[in-house]
């Protein structure tokens, strides 16, 4: 690890992407370790892109049956980083120790930031599922660069330069977590289209768009779509509302506590929650580089946000 080039220390440069030096080790093991299960749903995401929300709706999808009608449904008192947990910064963190995943309830759900070309042979072999989900490349740094500022002296073993415009700089040159950015987001979409079977694509903003039809296809590619009883009873508004950002960040759970190893505060994942906030940060050059880069990245392959 030591002998990966770095960003200022704190990301390291493995296989193609920048990833946080603390998360190496975990990095490493959840390559070497995790034997995945069929049935397991590993969700993907590039940070800041929707992951806890998403973490709380497969969490409420996937086990509705149990817990819907509960007036004690475990998000309701924990953090979505709990119930479904991150590989390789959570079960597979520490070191000298290998999480043992085989005593874990099927279908087990994971959370990863490794892009498809990192992930352990096993997830790619086997056939299980894998949610992806990506946003907006400037809401995705607006956010990121929020979140560095309010987190990153948990993360970093030095001081990093936090400026709107050296992140900026830096993100656009690929130099942001788990960048480049438009790498991450492409090698989920190929897949994607290559075995749609296996790799459910979605974004944020048509998850905040039509969040109903985008449950629904999510519940069908899991395999546990909606019955028309269920649909008569209102479960997929039930499980949107229960998962929404109001609901959630507002949640004492999520006001108050930590669940991540790094001793971030669980309000820390909840911001604004919209679409469009980098209008309030981007001048019109920075939008400008930034709708360059993206359509010269993805005009070829159909992907536009
Ligand atoms: P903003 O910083 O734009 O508000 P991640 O979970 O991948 O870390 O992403 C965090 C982003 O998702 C933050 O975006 C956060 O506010 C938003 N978010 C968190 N919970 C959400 C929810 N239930 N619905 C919609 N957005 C949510």
């Amino acid at each position: 690890i030591s002998s990966l080039p770095t960003v200022e220390g704190w990301l390291s440069h493995y296989q193609g992407f920048w990833i946080p030096t603390k998360c190496m080790h975990g990095v490493l093991a959840t390559q070497k370790h995790l034997q995945a299960h069929e049935t397991d749903i590993l969700l993907a995401t590039i940070p800041k892109a929707g992951t806890t929300w998403l973490k709380a709706i497969l969490f409420a999808l996937v086990n509705r049956v149990r817990y819907l009608d509960s007036q004690q449904h475990p998000l309701l008192a924990n953090n979505p980083h709990t119930l479904l947990p991150f590989l390789e910064t959570k079960l597979f963190y520490k070191k000298n120790e290998v999480s043992d995943l085989t005593l874990l309830t099927s279908p087990r759900l994971f959370a990863t930031h490794l892009s498809y070309s990192s992930l352990p042979t096993s997830v790619k072999n086997s056939t299980c599922k894998i949610v992806y989900v990506c946003r907006n490349p400037k809401d995705t740094f607006v956010s990121q660069w929020h979140f560095q500022n309010k987190v990153g002296a948990l993360m970093v073993t030095k001081p990093v330069s936090n400026s709107l415009e050296q992140s900026f700089n830096n993100f656009c040159r690929g130099m942001s977590v788990y960048g480049p950015f438009w790498d991450h987001v492409l090698s989920y979409w190929i897949e994607s289209l290559e075995k749609p079977e296996k790799v459910f694509f979605l974004k944020y903003e048509e998850m905040k768009e039509q969040p109903i039809i985008h449950l629904k296809r999510l519940a069908e590619f899991l395999g546990c779509s909606f019955s028309p009883e269920e649909e008569e009873k209102g479960r997929v508004n039930d499980i949107l509302k229960l998962c929404s950002f109001d609901n959630l960040s507002n949640l004492e759970i999520n006001k108050k506590g930590k669940s991540s190893v790094f001793g971030i505060e669980n309000a820390s994942y909840f911001r604004k929650g919209e679409v469009g906030d980098w209008k309030n940060y981007l001048t019109a050059q920075m939008v400008e580089r930034l709708d360059c880069i993206t359509e010269e990245k993805f005009h070829t392959v159909g992907l536009k946000f």
